[in-house]
């Protein structure tokens, strides 16, 4: 039975979410939502949020995300309809009557899962058997462990044209035709078994059901991989395959990766990594982007570094753009080329995939990176070809508010791009100190500046001296990458100019302030860190040109340590404070108590570390 839109969205704004959630998961008032403790992973503090005006709910912590609908098909594992039949009785609403056509095709269906579940059986079944042993060799040949094999529920079809055909021969000629397990010729001939001499295995859908076969030839020959026909079941464009297990490795990680081939995907189970699917040999549908989506805010496409590769890496981003917004992007990895992600954790293991998964590209590089290495760039016509290319792009992001962000941000590289430089630079300059010391001198914040330093937030000044302390101290990125990271920057540009510098000092090891200024100014950041450069006035020791460099670093580590602090302190501050007004007891208030003077002591440890007017 289909249900409408219309009817579902009426069901949605009948219900309370927080009611229906409320019966299983303890909830907690917080503003105008509720929080809870995650029922969908273990956790000891809530980061799972109710919203009825929304009617939706949120895990920070293992990004569950979805309606009362979708609750209860995850937390309590009923079926769709018995879920929305739920959902309507207590609004009282009437479920429409079953329309007979789809009542028959689902019973139709029904039988065919069958028919898919008896041929599993079967092809397993020959694996296991005499004729099975080619294929038995080629699994062993590539690595493939008894466990994997069943796990992933490997087969051997005989090469036969009709020894399936007699083994499910209960079901009638026209269902294995209908369930494409047999094939058809004209005219009057006999139908024969679609899979011979292969390796099979099953493709499932959501819900574990096997939908699909895939087939792998055994030797070298054509195709190397068959696939069943389109089917009632079986719609190549909405199926991903390994989706089922995806989904719930998916929840523990918070990602999702998209490869390009089966057996990568069953290799990368083996290796450790089960949060994979794949499209079955074309390229990723709109469909099969939306269900990446509901269990990813940004599912990773891995793609081999190769030319094929790298068109498939931008058909996918073009696909995507209309359907993106906030919370909703791809990233991007791309593999050496010649290699997919059997090859390379074959060689490398799964720490060589972990190390392209830790800094995947975002998508608007990956679109700002391919448009400007597409053409030359030498004449102002193929300036203003990119120009265009970038805009015909944007054009394509429905969502408003993303779109706008995009513009900025691409044509903001177009033009650092295609600007003329500027003024030389100097890296020697950094080095030394000159005239300019007393200028900067006379530009130092005043001390009630810096006071103002830890309550104000992060703009601003302390922002650019911790950024430009980072310029002239590279070696601090990388020892202390995982406090950069955490620093609370609110403006964009600053936060990306930062993810930069984490990318460069992360893949390159200890960088000089030449290296690094070399690398952020190819990746587009030159005026941003010309300007950082030259900003004077920025009242710490390592913004001093003439300050004891080992004082100088150790102030930034400081620094740097107390403001990624900052916001987890902030949290915990509030939530004792929330937590005070609720209970009124003692140990809530001496927990409040501590918190606050942990962050007034780090205020003031900020404050300090600004030399004030006296010092100079
Ligand atoms: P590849 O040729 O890269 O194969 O095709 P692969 O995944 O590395 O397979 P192995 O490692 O040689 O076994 C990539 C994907 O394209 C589809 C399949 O989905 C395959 O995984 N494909 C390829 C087909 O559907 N049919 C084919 O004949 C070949
Ligand atoms: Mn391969």
């Amino acid at each position: 039975m289909t249900l409408s839109p219309q009817f579902l969205d009426e069901i949605r704004a009948r219900t309370s979410l927080s009611a229906v959630i409320g019966r299983s998961v303890k909830l907690t008032k917080a503003g105008r939502e509720y929080k809870a403790c995650c029922p969908f992973h273990n956790e000891k503090t809530p980061s799972f949020y109710v919203n009825d005006d929304k009617g939706f709910y949120h895990c920070f912590g293992c990004q569950a995300h979805g309606d009362a609908i979708r609750f209860l098909t995850d937390a309590r594992g009923l079926p769709f309809m018995d879920a929305v039949k739920e959902l309507a009785e207590a609004a009282g609403m009437e479920v429409p009557a079953p329309d007979p056509r789809a009542q028959a095709k689902a019973e139709r269906a029904n039988s065919l899962y069958d028919v898919m579940a008896a041929a599993q059986a079967w092809f397993e079944e020959q694996l296991g058997g005499i004729e099975g042993a080619d294929a038995r060799a080629y699994l062993e040949r590539r690595g493939i462990k008894d466990a994997t094999r069943k796990r992933f529920g490997f087969g051997f079809a005989p090469d036969s044209r009709g020894k399936l055909k007699a083994a499910l021969k209960q079901f009638g000629n026209d269902k294995l035709v209908e369930a494409g397990l047999l094939i058809q010729p004209e005219g009057e001939r006999e139908p024969y078994d679609r899979f011979r001499g292969r390796l099979t295995f099953p493709i499932r859908d959501r819900r574990g059901r096997v939908i699909a076969f895939s087939a792998r030839i055994l030797g070298a020959g054509e195709p190397k991989y068959l696939n069943s026909p389109e089917t009632p079941l079986f719609d190549k464009g909405r199926t991903l395959f390994n989706i089922d297990r995806a989904a719930a490795a998916s929840r523990d990680t918070g990602r999702i990766l998209v490869v390009e081939g089966q057996m990568d995907v069953i290799a990368l189970d083996q290796a450790g990594i089960a949060e994979a699917v794949a499209p079955l040999g074309t390229a990723l549908t709109e469909t099969q982007l939306g269900l990446l989506w509901r269990l990813a805010p940004t599912p990773t496409l891995c793609f081999d570094g190769d030319a094929a590769g790298q068109k498939a890496a931008v058909r996918g981003a073009l696909r995507a753009l209309p359907q993106i917004g906030p919370g909703r992007s791809l990233s991007f990895i791309t593999l050496p080329a010649g290699q997919d992600p059997d090859d390379l954790v074959r060689s490398g293991g799964r720490e060589a995939m972990d190390a392209l998964l830790a800094a995947p590209e975002p998508l608007v590089d990956r679109l700002w990176h391919h448009e400007r290495n597409a053409e030359p760039l030498a004449t102002p016509e193929d300036k203003a070809g990119l120009r265009r290319r970038l805009l015909d792009h944007l054009a394509t992001i429905a969502d408003p508010d993303v779109r706008e962000q995009y513009r900025h941000d691409l044509l903001d590289r177009f033009s650092e791009l295609t600007r003329p430089p500027q003024r030389e630079w100097k890296p020697r300059e950094w080095k030394k100190s000159g005239p300019q010391g007393s200028r900067f001198a006379q530009q130092r914040p005043t001390s009630a500046q810096a006071r103002a330093v830890g309550s104000a937030g992060l703009g601003g000044h302390t922002v650019q001296a911790v950024l430009q302390g980072l310029l002239r101290f590279p070696a601090a990125i990388a020892d202390h990458a995982e406090a950069v990271a955490e620093l609370p920057l609110r403006e964009k540009p600053l936060a990306s100019l930062r993810d930069a510098m984490l990318d460069a000092a992360l893949m390159h090891g200890a960088l000089d302030q030449d290296q690094l200024y070399t690398i952020l100014v190819d990746r587009g950041a030159a005026s941003l860190v010309e300007g950082l450069r030259r900003q004077t006035g920025l009242g710490f020791s390592f913004n001093r040109r003439d300050a004891d460099p080992e004082r100088a670093l150790r102030d930034l580590v400081l620094v740097i340590d107390t403001l990624a602090a900052r916001p987890g302190l902030d949290a915990a501050l509030d939530a004792a404070t929330a937590r005070l007004k609720e209970m009124g007891d003692e140990a809530a208030f001496e927990e409040q108590q501590r918190l606050r003077a942990a962050r007034d002591e780090a205020d003031r440890q900020l404050a300090t570390l600004i030399e004030s007017d006296a010092d100079i």
